[in-house]
């Protein structure tokens, strides 16, 4: 089954219970929530209290993208917020940590995933992989919404997943960045079952049908 998991970096902040509800509504699999610290990357975006205040409106589960520097400090409260699925990137701690990251994600009860900067090989991720729920190709460098999508990341998301595949393990593949229904086709034919959609779902007409139309390249699986 294909997931949308629209990303609320493109929502109206001051009418964000709205937005959520409505993204629920219509459809949506997973809410994707960035938190940017500034440091990781060139932006700042949203931390606990937001979250824990999103947690309290929506039965949808909530897919939280870490983009801060040395994770693992923060896991549990993460989790405690809300986090359903919470993920960390491959470059913001050293791989030790990182693995340790993973292991207390799946102990507080989350799902546990790792996400790729466009820079990072696939090879770099293969041995942490069986400690992930889900992998989180990045198809723009993060710290923005509303950026071009990267085609040429396909060929690493297909490597990530024939690997799993080949070692018989249950991962979720989602892509981020520039998503939209022109280049969502391509991300689903190279083995990702969960899109990342902030600008376009926001500026589509109808919401419901957007997500609709992304849920039928199923199809082309
Ligand atoms: C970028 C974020 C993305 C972004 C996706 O750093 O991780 O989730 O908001 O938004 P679009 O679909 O606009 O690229
Ligand atoms: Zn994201």
């Amino acid at each position: 089954m294909i997931k949308i998991a629209p990303s609320i970096l493109s929502a109206d902040f001051v009418n964000l219970e709205r937005d959520i509800r409505h993204l629920s509504a219509c459809g949506a699999d997973y809410i994707h929530v960035d938190v940017m610290d500034g440091l990781f990357v060139p932006n700042i975006t949203i931390g606990f209290p937001v979250l824990s205040a999103i947690n309290g409106i929506t039965d949808t589960p909530l897919d939280v993208h870490l983009m801060i520097d040395r994770p693992i400090r923060y896991v549990e409260r993460f989790v405690d917020a809300g986090a359903d699925i919470l993920t960390l990137h491959y470059e913001s701690d050293t791989d030790e940590n990182t693995l340790d990251a993973l292991k207390r994600i799946r102990n507080c009860g989350a799902k546990s995933a790792l996400a790729l900067k466009p820079g990072t090989p696939a090879e770099a991720v293969i041995p942490l992989l069986p400690y992930c729920d889900m992998v989180l190709i990045m198809t723009v460098e993060p710290g923005f919404g509303g950026q071009s999508f990267m085609a040429d990341m396909m060929p690493k998301l297909e490597k990530i997943c024939s690997w799993c595949s080949r070692e018989q393990l249950n991962c979720e593949f989602e892509v981020d960045g520039g998503v939209s229904e022109k280049t969502a086709r391509q991300c689903v034919q190279a083995g990702a079952n969960v899109l990342v959609t902030g600008n376009a779902l926001f500026r589509a007409p109808d919401i419901a049908s957007f997500i609709q139309a992304l849920k039928a390249l199923e199809a082309y699986v």
